[in-house]
């Protein structure tokens, strides 16, 4: 699905030495690379604040705590996302309500959004996903409305622009209360290890989820709050700050990819290709198509036969999950059902080649004929 190897042959030279300074110096943890890629993140995303961590699904953890919100509050979530999305929730006490998604973008649906909203909403958290925002401007606007927290998970789409209806134009990430980010391997710009972030344009907020990260504490000893262990290390920053030179180019090479996709499933009745939003920038972190007609299993099954590898992003809504069992009242969503039924997502990073795509694309095609 990815090709690291090749995007690390491709800057070798520079990351052995980057990752040997760092052994070099020692300063493993909170050293200066850290601080290094922390402000080229600011600058690039044009945010007051990252405060790294540890992964992305620490990320949000620690931007839920931030909230300090009360035992069973509601934080509406959609139901077609990865796990890490509503597991915190559940985690720390909280009531994940998990909502329907668009069909065209797979992103969470405004109006379900609208009509979740009760009494103990305190908070949304809109997903991203597959490389694309979901619609900020009204999910900002009811949310200031309703005084809820919003929270971003920009996991999969760092990078990508929303576009204001008064053209201003914001990243994904930076535009609700809290934003948060991984850095796994395969994101879009990942690290060599586990990595994560969380952006704030509130200084107050950027102070609170430092101190979480950090087990509570601005001074050392002194735990003014109850806090976790969440570190980004040193080597990763390291590799973080060479990549991050390179996300525009690694995104444009997934768009061309895409675009590459695009031409050639276009004209196939059987899929639909990914819609593009008017409001957003799509950097792919996903190429995923949506099966109208025809057994989905059967064509990755077909597709794996011929040594192509194809995911399922996502097979079963999170409500159907024995981990979240007890957060279903029964009744489907009907957009989630059907997307976990019918979506397929294909080979896609920066590394892609026509050659390869052509052979993909065969393979998907044949399977149709
Ligand atoms: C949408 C989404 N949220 C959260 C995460 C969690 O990130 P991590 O694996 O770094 O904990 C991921 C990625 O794995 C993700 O895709």
């Amino acid at each position: 699905m990815v090709d690291l190897k090749t995007q690390y042959e491709n800057m070798r030279e520079e990351i052995n030495r980057a990752v040997l300074e760092v052994i070099d110096s020692t300063e493993y943890i909170n050293g200066p690379a850290v601080k290094r890629f922390q402000a080229e993140l600011e600058q690039y995303l044009q945010v007051n604040h990252v405060i790294p961590c540890a992964n992305g699904t620490d990320a949000l953890q620690i931007a839920l705590m931030a909230l300090d919100l009360e035992p069973g509050a509601e934080v509406i979530v959609p139901a077609f996302t990865y796990v890490a999305t509503a597991e915190v929730i559940a985690l720390l006490r909280l009531t994940p309500v998990l909502v329907d998604v668009e069909e065209d973008t797979f992103n969470i649906d405004l109006e379900q959004v609208r009509t979740a909203i009760g009494p103990r909403t305190r908070a949304i958290v809109p997903v991203h996903l597959f490389g694309q925002s979901a619609d900020m401007e009204p999910l900002l606007q009811l949310a200031e409305q309703h005084r809820l927290y919003l929270v971003e998970d920009n996991a999969q789409a760092m990078g990508s622009d929303y576009r204001f209806s008064d053209g201003t134009v914001r990243k994904t990430g930076t535009m609700g209360h809290i934003g948060c980010t991984s850095f796994f391997p395969s994101k879009n710009l990942g690290c060599y290890g586990d990595g994560g972030a969380m952006m704030t344009n509130d200084a107050a907020m950027a102070q609170r989820l430092r101190m979480i990260a950090n087990h509570g504490q601005s001074q050392l000893y002194h735990h003014a709050i109850v806090g976790v262990n969440s570190r980004l290390d040193s080597i990763q920053a390291a590799v973080l700050s060479i990549k991050l030179k390179r996300l525009e180019q690694y995104n444009a090479n997934r768009r061309r990819a895409a675009d590459y996709y695009d031409a050639a499933f276009g004209e196939v009745p059987q899929l639909r290709i990914p819609v593009r939003s008017p409001y957003s920038t799509h950097v792919f972190h996903q190429y995923t198509l949506v099966l109208r007609e025809g057994d989905r299993d059967a064509l990755r099954q077909y597709l794996a036969e011929r040594g192509i590898p194809a995911m399922i992003y996502y097979p079963i809504p999170l409500y159907k999950q024995q981990a979240f069992a007890g957060y279903w009242a029964g009744g489907e969503l009907p957009v989630t059902e059907y997307l976990c039924r019918r979506v397929i997502s294909l080979p896609m990073h920066s590394e892609l080649n026509p050659a390869q795509q052509d052979q993909i694309i065969e393979a998907v095609k044949s399977f149709f004929k």
